[in-house]
Protein backbone atom coordinates (compact mmCIF):
# COMPACT_ATOMS: atom_id res chain seq x y z
CA UNK A 1 0.00 0.00 0.00
CA UNK A 2 0.97 3.62 -0.43
CA UNK A 3 0.94 4.95 2.74
CA UNK A 4 1.03 9.23 3.85
CA UNK A 5 2.72 8.43 7.07
CA UNK A 6 2.75 11.81 8.81
CA UNK A 7 5.31 12.34 11.55
CA UNK A 8 6.90 9.92 9.81
CA UNK A 9 10.61 11.70 10.49
CA UNK A 10 9.91 11.09 14.47
CA UNK A 11 10.96 8.55 16.94
CA UNK A 12 7.69 6.35 16.70
CA UNK A 13 7.30 6.98 12.85
CA UNK A 14 10.84 6.72 11.50
CA UNK A 15 11.03 2.84 13.05
CA UNK A 16 6.82 2.45 11.30
CA UNK A 17 8.57 3.71 8.19
CA UNK A 18 11.57 1.28 7.70
CA UNK A 19 8.93 -1.72 9.36
CA UNK A 20 6.94 -0.59 6.19
CA UNK A 21 8.95 -0.55 3.50
CA UNK A 22 10.33 -3.80 4.93
CA UNK A 23 7.06 -5.49 4.78
CA UNK A 24 6.80 -4.07 1.24
CA UNK A 25 4.44 -1.25 1.77
CA UNK A 26 5.26 2.77 0.13
CA UNK A 27 5.62 5.09 2.66
CA UNK A 28 5.00 8.74 2.50
CA UNK A 29 6.69 11.25 4.62
CA UNK A 30 4.44 14.35 5.07
CA UNK A 31 6.72 16.19 8.44
CA UNK A 32 7.51 19.93 9.67
CA UNK A 33 10.64 18.43 11.41
CA UNK A 34 9.01 20.49 14.48
CA UNK A 35 10.38 17.52 16.51
CA UNK A 36 12.40 15.97 13.96
CA UNK A 37 15.24 16.32 11.50
CA UNK A 38 15.21 15.24 8.05
CA UNK A 39 18.79 13.14 9.10
CA UNK A 40 16.48 10.60 10.60
CA UNK A 41 15.02 9.97 7.34
CA UNK A 42 18.36 9.76 5.57
CA UNK A 43 19.88 6.93 7.94
CA UNK A 44 16.02 5.09 7.16
CA UNK A 45 17.09 5.69 3.53
CA UNK A 46 20.57 3.93 4.64
CA UNK A 47 18.92 0.91 6.17
CA UNK A 48 16.59 -0.11 3.40
CA UNK A 49 18.91 0.92 0.92
CA UNK A 50 16.64 3.16 -1.48
CA UNK A 51 15.46 6.61 -1.19
CA UNK A 52 12.19 7.70 0.40
CA UNK A 53 9.74 10.14 -0.72
CA UNK A 54 9.12 12.97 1.86
CA UNK A 55 7.47 16.47 1.75
CA UNK A 56 8.10 19.34 4.66
CA UNK A 57 4.54 20.72 5.38
CA UNK A 58 2.68 21.63 8.41
CA UNK A 59 -0.64 19.84 8.82
CA UNK A 60 -2.21 23.18 9.89
CA UNK A 61 -2.05 24.23 6.60
CA UNK A 62 -5.74 22.66 5.52
CA UNK A 63 -5.18 23.91 1.22
CA UNK A 64 -1.52 22.26 1.54
CA UNK A 65 -2.50 19.26 3.19
CA UNK A 66 -5.70 18.86 0.68
CA UNK A 67 -3.21 19.27 -2.55
CA UNK A 68 -1.05 17.02 -0.96
CA UNK A 69 -3.35 14.29 -0.23
CA UNK A 70 -5.34 14.79 -3.97
CA UNK A 71 -2.16 14.84 -5.56
CA UNK A 72 -0.55 12.05 -4.08
CA UNK A 73 -2.60 8.94 -4.84
CA UNK A 74 -2.38 7.30 -1.39
CA UNK A 75 -3.94 3.78 -0.49
CA UNK A 76 -4.28 4.72 3.64
CA UNK A 77 -2.80 7.54 6.01
CA UNK A 78 -0.75 6.26 8.93
CA UNK A 79 -1.28 9.84 11.34
CA UNK A 80 1.55 10.21 14.15
CA UNK A 81 1.87 13.78 13.78
CA UNK A 82 1.41 15.97 16.90
CA UNK A 83 2.69 17.39 20.04
CA UNK A 84 3.58 14.79 22.88
CA UNK A 85 4.78 16.75 25.63
CA UNK A 86 1.98 16.26 29.03
CA UNK A 87 3.78 19.09 31.12
CA UNK A 88 3.80 21.66 28.08
CA UNK A 89 0.24 20.60 27.32
CA UNK A 90 -0.67 21.58 30.70
CA UNK A 91 1.14 25.17 30.21
CA UNK A 92 0.17 25.57 26.67
CA UNK A 93 -3.37 24.03 25.86
CA UNK A 94 -4.44 26.28 23.24
CA UNK A 95 -1.37 25.15 21.08
CA UNK A 96 -2.21 21.51 21.99
CA UNK A 97 -5.55 21.50 21.21
CA UNK A 98 -5.03 23.39 18.11
CA UNK A 99 -2.17 21.11 16.50
CA UNK A 100 -3.49 17.57 17.91
CA UNK A 101 -7.20 18.62 16.94
CA UNK A 102 -7.53 21.36 14.01
CA UNK A 103 -3.87 19.00 11.83
CA UNK A 104 -5.92 15.90 12.23
CA UNK A 105 -9.48 17.58 11.50
CA UNK A 106 -7.58 18.98 7.84
CA UNK A 107 -6.01 15.79 7.22
CA UNK A 108 -9.34 13.93 7.65
CA UNK A 109 -11.19 16.82 5.35
CA UNK A 110 -8.41 16.28 3.00
CA UNK A 111 -8.36 12.67 2.88
CA UNK A 112 -12.34 12.45 2.47
CA UNK A 113 -12.08 14.71 -0.34
CA UNK A 114 -9.79 11.95 -1.92
CA UNK A 115 -11.73 9.19 -1.03
CA UNK A 116 -8.96 7.78 0.87
CA UNK A 117 -10.36 6.47 4.49
CA UNK A 118 -7.93 4.20 5.63
CA UNK A 119 -6.77 5.55 9.04
CA UNK A 120 -4.33 4.23 11.33
CA UNK A 121 -4.29 6.96 14.87
CA UNK A 122 -1.40 7.37 17.22
CA UNK A 123 -4.01 6.89 20.00
CA UNK A 124 -2.18 6.69 23.57
CA UNK A 125 -2.90 4.76 27.24
CA UNK A 126 -3.00 8.00 28.34
CA UNK A 127 -6.76 8.04 27.72
CA UNK A 128 -7.41 5.26 30.39
CA UNK A 129 -6.41 8.17 32.30
CA UNK A 130 -6.52 7.91 36.09
CA UNK A 131 -8.73 4.94 35.87
CA UNK A 132 -6.86 3.23 38.72
CA UNK A 133 -6.90 -0.45 37.53
CA UNK A 134 -4.22 -2.27 36.99
CA UNK A 135 -4.53 -3.95 33.30
CA UNK A 136 -6.38 -1.76 30.63
CA UNK A 137 -8.91 -3.22 28.33
CA UNK A 138 -9.86 -1.58 25.27
CA UNK A 139 -13.62 -0.87 26.82
CA UNK A 140 -12.57 0.80 30.17
CA UNK A 141 -14.43 3.90 30.46
CA UNK A 142 -11.89 6.88 29.07
CA UNK A 143 -10.69 9.76 31.17
CA UNK A 144 -8.15 11.92 30.76
CA UNK A 145 -6.20 13.92 33.34
CA UNK A 146 -4.40 16.88 31.41
CA UNK A 147 -4.38 18.47 27.73
CA UNK A 148 -2.77 16.34 25.97
CA UNK A 149 -4.73 13.02 26.84
CA UNK A 150 -7.61 15.24 25.93
CA UNK A 151 -6.59 16.22 22.48
CA UNK A 152 -6.34 12.37 22.06
CA UNK A 153 -9.55 11.43 23.49
CA UNK A 154 -10.96 14.22 21.66
CA UNK A 155 -10.07 12.73 18.23
CA UNK A 156 -10.79 9.28 19.34
CA UNK A 157 -14.64 10.60 19.26
CA UNK A 158 -14.14 12.55 16.42
CA UNK A 159 -13.18 9.25 14.58
CA UNK A 160 -16.09 7.29 16.33
CA UNK A 161 -18.37 10.16 14.97
CA UNK A 162 -16.78 9.55 11.63
CA UNK A 163 -16.94 6.34 11.13
CA UNK A 164 -20.62 5.92 12.13
CA UNK A 165 -21.68 8.60 9.75
CA UNK A 166 -20.19 7.13 6.52
CA UNK A 167 -19.31 3.13 6.87
CA UNK A 168 -16.69 3.41 4.33
CA UNK A 169 -13.73 4.54 6.57
CA UNK A 170 -11.71 1.57 8.54
CA UNK A 171 -10.38 3.39 11.15
CA UNK A 172 -7.53 1.72 13.89
CA UNK A 173 -6.75 3.62 17.12
CA UNK A 174 -3.77 2.07 18.19
CA UNK A 175 -3.16 2.80 22.08
CA UNK A 176 0.64 2.74 22.79
CA UNK A 177 1.31 1.92 26.30
CA UNK A 178 4.97 3.40 26.84
CA UNK A 179 7.47 3.10 23.76
CA UNK A 180 10.85 2.60 24.33
CA UNK A 181 14.16 1.51 22.68
CA UNK A 182 15.58 1.95 19.10
CA UNK A 183 16.28 0.10 15.84
CA UNK A 184 18.72 -2.50 16.69
CA UNK A 185 21.35 -0.76 14.35
CA UNK A 186 22.03 1.75 16.69
CA UNK A 187 20.97 4.39 13.50
CA UNK A 188 17.82 5.46 14.71
CA UNK A 189 16.18 6.27 18.52
CA UNK A 190 14.47 8.84 19.88
CA UNK A 191 16.31 12.39 20.40
CA UNK A 192 14.41 14.29 22.92
CA UNK A 193 14.93 18.05 21.96
CA UNK A 194 14.95 19.18 25.94
CA UNK A 195 14.79 17.79 28.94
CA UNK A 196 13.70 14.34 28.86
CA UNK A 197 10.63 13.97 30.55
CA UNK A 198 10.23 10.35 29.67
CA UNK A 199 11.76 7.84 32.00
CA UNK A 200 14.08 5.84 29.88
CA UNK A 201 15.72 8.52 27.71
CA UNK A 202 16.40 10.40 30.86
CA UNK A 203 17.85 7.57 32.21
CA UNK A 204 19.87 6.75 28.75
CA UNK A 205 21.14 10.74 29.22
CA UNK A 206 22.52 10.01 32.07
CA UNK A 207 24.10 6.53 31.67
CA UNK A 208 26.28 7.98 29.13
CA UNK A 209 26.69 11.23 31.13
CA UNK A 210 24.72 14.34 30.15
CA UNK A 211 22.82 13.77 32.92
CA UNK A 212 24.24 14.07 36.38
CA UNK A 213 21.36 11.57 38.09
CA UNK A 214 17.73 10.45 37.69
CA UNK A 215 14.71 11.85 39.92
CA UNK A 216 12.25 8.87 40.84
CA UNK A 217 8.92 10.33 40.96
CA UNK A 218 7.89 8.45 44.38
CA UNK A 219 9.58 5.30 46.12
CA UNK A 220 6.05 4.67 48.20
CA UNK A 221 3.11 3.51 45.11
CA UNK A 222 1.37 0.28 46.51
CA UNK A 223 3.55 -1.76 43.94
CA UNK A 224 6.16 -4.46 44.69
CA UNK A 225 8.82 -2.16 45.12
CA UNK A 226 7.06 1.38 45.71
CA UNK A 227 7.95 2.69 42.30
CA UNK A 228 5.68 3.45 39.45
CA UNK A 229 5.16 0.31 37.16
CA UNK A 230 4.39 0.27 33.32
CA UNK A 231 4.14 -1.42 30.27
CA UNK A 232 7.12 -0.85 27.98
CA UNK A 233 6.93 -1.63 24.59
CA UNK A 234 9.85 -1.82 22.31
CA UNK A 235 9.41 0.72 19.37
CA UNK A 236 10.53 -2.19 16.95
CA UNK A 237 7.41 -4.36 18.03
CA UNK A 238 5.07 -1.26 18.03
CA UNK A 239 6.26 -0.51 14.62
CA UNK A 240 5.01 -3.90 13.48
CA UNK A 241 1.39 -3.40 15.43
CA UNK A 242 1.02 -0.52 12.69
CA UNK A 243 1.88 -2.62 9.88
CA UNK A 244 -0.64 -5.21 10.94
CA UNK A 245 -3.36 -2.99 11.57
CA UNK A 246 -2.95 -1.79 8.13
CA UNK A 247 -3.24 -4.89 6.62
CA UNK A 248 -6.18 -6.10 9.13
CA UNK A 249 -7.97 -2.79 8.34
CA UNK A 250 -9.56 -3.62 5.21
CA UNK A 251 -11.47 -6.96 7.52
CA UNK A 252 -12.78 -3.92 9.98
CA UNK A 253 -14.92 -1.39 8.85
CA UNK A 254 -15.93 1.34 11.14
CA UNK A 255 -13.55 2.98 14.27
CA UNK A 256 -12.18 0.32 16.74
CA UNK A 257 -9.04 0.71 19.56
CA UNK A 258 -5.85 -1.70 19.88
CA UNK A 259 -3.98 -1.58 22.91
CA UNK A 260 -0.38 -2.18 21.66
CA UNK A 261 1.30 -3.04 24.72
CA UNK A 262 3.44 -6.19 26.30
CA UNK A 263 1.22 -7.23 28.46
CA UNK A 264 3.52 -7.23 31.15
CA UNK A 265 4.85 -4.46 33.61
CA UNK A 266 8.22 -3.38 34.88
CA UNK A 267 9.05 -0.62 37.67
CA UNK A 268 11.22 1.99 37.50
CA UNK A 269 13.91 0.89 39.25
CA UNK A 270 13.57 -2.68 37.07
CA UNK A 271 14.24 -0.51 34.24
CA UNK A 272 17.20 1.46 36.07
CA UNK A 273 18.59 -2.41 36.49
CA UNK A 274 18.50 -3.46 33.44
CA UNK A 275 19.69 -0.05 31.56
CA UNK A 276 22.70 -0.60 34.19
CA UNK A 277 23.23 -4.17 32.90
CA UNK A 278 22.97 -3.28 29.51
CA UNK A 279 25.10 -0.03 29.28
CA UNK A 280 27.88 -1.32 32.31
CA UNK A 281 27.45 2.22 33.42
CA UNK A 282 26.29 3.06 37.13
CA UNK A 283 22.89 5.19 37.22
CA UNK A 284 22.82 7.18 39.98
CA UNK A 285 19.35 8.06 41.45
CA UNK A 286 17.26 9.40 44.28
CA UNK A 287 13.69 8.81 45.40
CA UNK A 288 11.79 11.80 45.17
CA UNK A 289 8.03 12.86 45.48
CA UNK A 290 5.47 11.91 43.30
CA UNK A 291 5.20 13.55 39.91
CA UNK A 292 0.74 14.79 40.05
CA UNK A 293 -0.56 13.15 37.84
CA UNK A 294 1.11 9.51 37.93
CA UNK A 295 -0.61 7.10 38.34
CA UNK A 296 0.85 3.75 40.36
CA UNK A 297 0.72 0.71 37.40
CA UNK A 298 -0.58 0.98 33.97
CA UNK A 299 -0.33 -2.09 32.29
CA UNK A 300 -2.18 -2.96 28.25
CA UNK A 301 -4.69 -6.23 28.37
CA UNK A 302 -2.73 -7.04 24.72
CA UNK A 303 -4.75 -9.54 23.70
CA UNK A 304 -7.60 -7.80 21.77
CA UNK A 305 -4.26 -7.11 19.14
CA UNK A 306 -2.86 -10.51 19.12
CA UNK A 307 -6.69 -11.61 18.06
CA UNK A 308 -7.61 -9.31 15.80
CA UNK A 309 -4.54 -7.83 14.33
CA UNK A 310 -2.44 -11.08 14.74
CA UNK A 311 0.24 -9.20 16.62
CA UNK A 312 1.91 -9.43 20.09
CA UNK A 313 5.34 -7.75 21.12
CA UNK A 314 8.06 -10.07 20.83
CA UNK A 315 11.01 -8.23 23.09
CA UNK A 316 11.61 -7.54 26.14
CA UNK A 317 12.79 -5.57 29.02
CA UNK A 318 16.33 -6.22 28.19
CA UNK A 319 16.59 -5.81 24.74
CA UNK A 320 14.84 -2.30 25.20
CA UNK A 321 17.37 -1.09 27.53
CA UNK A 322 20.50 -2.68 25.09
CA UNK A 323 18.99 -1.05 22.17
CA UNK A 324 18.18 2.19 23.55
CA UNK A 325 22.23 2.34 25.11
CA UNK A 326 23.16 1.40 21.85
CA UNK A 327 21.39 4.39 20.09
CA UNK A 328 22.49 6.63 22.85
CA UNK A 329 26.16 5.39 23.14
CA UNK A 330 26.33 5.62 19.30
CA UNK A 331 24.65 8.97 19.37
CA UNK A 332 25.14 11.01 22.43
CA UNK A 333 23.84 14.38 21.38
CA UNK A 334 20.83 12.47 19.10
CA UNK A 335 21.12 13.54 15.34
CA UNK A 336 22.15 16.73 15.49
CA UNK A 337 25.86 16.15 16.32
CA UNK A 338 26.27 14.34 13.02
CA UNK A 339 24.17 17.03 11.19
CA UNK A 340 26.48 19.71 12.30
CA UNK A 341 30.05 17.22 12.39
P1 LIG B 1 7.69 12.71 17.76
O1 LIG B 1 7.59 14.07 18.29
O2 LIG B 1 9.03 12.08 17.68
O3 LIG B 1 7.00 12.62 16.33
C1 LIG B 1 5.94 13.46 15.95
C2 LIG B 1 6.30 14.03 14.58
O4 LIG B 1 5.23 14.89 14.14
C3 LIG B 1 7.58 14.86 14.60
O5 LIG B 1 8.43 14.42 13.57
C4 LIG B 1 7.09 16.29 14.35
O6 LIG B 1 8.04 17.07 13.65
C5 LIG B 1 5.83 16.04 13.55
N1 LIG B 1 4.83 17.12 13.63
C6 LIG B 1 4.39 17.76 14.75
N2 LIG B 1 3.47 18.68 14.44
C7 LIG B 1 3.30 18.63 13.08
C8 LIG B 1 2.49 19.34 12.14
N3 LIG B 1 1.66 20.30 12.55
N4 LIG B 1 2.59 19.04 10.84
C9 LIG B 1 3.43 18.07 10.42
N5 LIG B 1 4.23 17.36 11.25
C10 LIG B 1 4.16 17.64 12.56
O7 LIG B 1 6.71 11.79 18.66
P2 LIG B 1 6.56 10.21 18.73
O8 LIG B 1 7.02 9.78 20.07
O9 LIG B 1 7.10 9.58 17.52
O10 LIG B 1 4.97 10.10 18.74
C11 LIG B 1 4.22 9.90 17.57
C12 LIG B 1 2.75 9.91 17.92
O11 LIG B 1 2.49 8.89 18.88
C13 LIG B 1 2.25 11.20 18.53
O12 LIG B 1 0.97 11.47 18.04
C14 LIG B 1 2.19 10.90 20.01
O13 LIG B 1 1.22 11.67 20.67
C15 LIG B 1 1.81 9.42 19.99
N6 LIG B 1 2.22 8.71 21.20
C16 LIG B 1 3.54 8.75 21.61
C17 LIG B 1 3.92 8.09 22.76
C18 LIG B 1 5.35 8.17 23.26
O14 LIG B 1 5.56 7.92 24.45
N7 LIG B 1 6.33 8.47 22.42
C19 LIG B 1 2.97 7.34 23.48
C20 LIG B 1 1.66 7.28 23.03
C21 LIG B 1 1.30 7.99 21.88
C1 LIG C 1 7.19 6.26 33.49
C2 LIG C 1 7.46 6.07 34.98
C3 LIG C 1 7.29 8.09 36.26
C4 LIG C 1 10.71 10.17 34.50
C5 LIG C 1 3.93 9.18 29.39
C6 LIG C 1 2.68 9.94 29.00
C7 LIG C 1 1.77 9.03 28.22
C8 LIG C 1 2.51 8.38 27.04
C9 LIG C 1 3.77 7.73 27.48
C10 LIG C 1 2.19 9.77 25.11
C11 LIG C 1 6.49 6.85 35.88
C12 LIG C 1 8.69 7.56 36.28
C13 LIG C 1 9.74 9.23 34.79
C14 LIG C 1 11.70 10.45 35.47
C15 LIG C 1 10.68 8.83 36.95
N1 LIG C 1 2.89 9.38 26.07
N2 LIG C 1 9.73 8.57 36.00
N3 LIG C 1 11.65 9.77 36.67
O1 LIG C 1 4.10 8.99 32.51
O2 LIG C 1 3.85 6.50 32.08
O3 LIG C 1 3.56 8.09 30.24
O4 LIG C 1 4.56 8.67 28.22
O5 LIG C 1 1.08 9.43 24.83
O6 LIG C 1 0.70 9.81 27.80
O7 LIG C 1 2.02 10.38 30.17
O8 LIG C 1 5.81 7.72 31.11
O9 LIG C 1 8.24 7.65 30.95
O10 LIG C 1 7.12 9.74 31.83
O11 LIG C 1 7.12 7.68 33.23
O12 LIG C 1 10.69 8.25 38.03
O13 LIG C 1 12.59 11.29 35.28
O14 LIG C 1 8.76 6.59 35.27
O15 LIG C 1 6.93 8.63 37.50
O16 LIG C 1 6.26 6.05 37.02
P1 LIG C 1 4.27 7.84 31.61
P2 LIG C 1 7.14 8.27 31.72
Amino acid sequence: MRVLTTGGAGYIGSHTVLSLIQAGHEPVILDNFANSSPEAIRRVSELVGREIEYVEADLLDAERTREIMLAGNFDAVIHFAGLKAVGESVAQPLRYYRTNIVSTLNLLDAMDEAGVRTFVFSSSATVYGAAGVARCVEDLPLGTTNPYGATKLHIEQILDDLAASDPSWHIAKLRYFNPVGAHESGRIGEDPRDIPNNLMPFVAQVAVGRREQLSVFGGDYPTPDGTGVRDFIHVVDLAAGHVAALEALPAHAGSRAWNLGTGEGSSVLEVVRSFARSSGRDIPFTIVDRRPGDVAELVAEPSRARAELNWKAERGLEEMTRDSWKWQSQNPMGYVEEETA
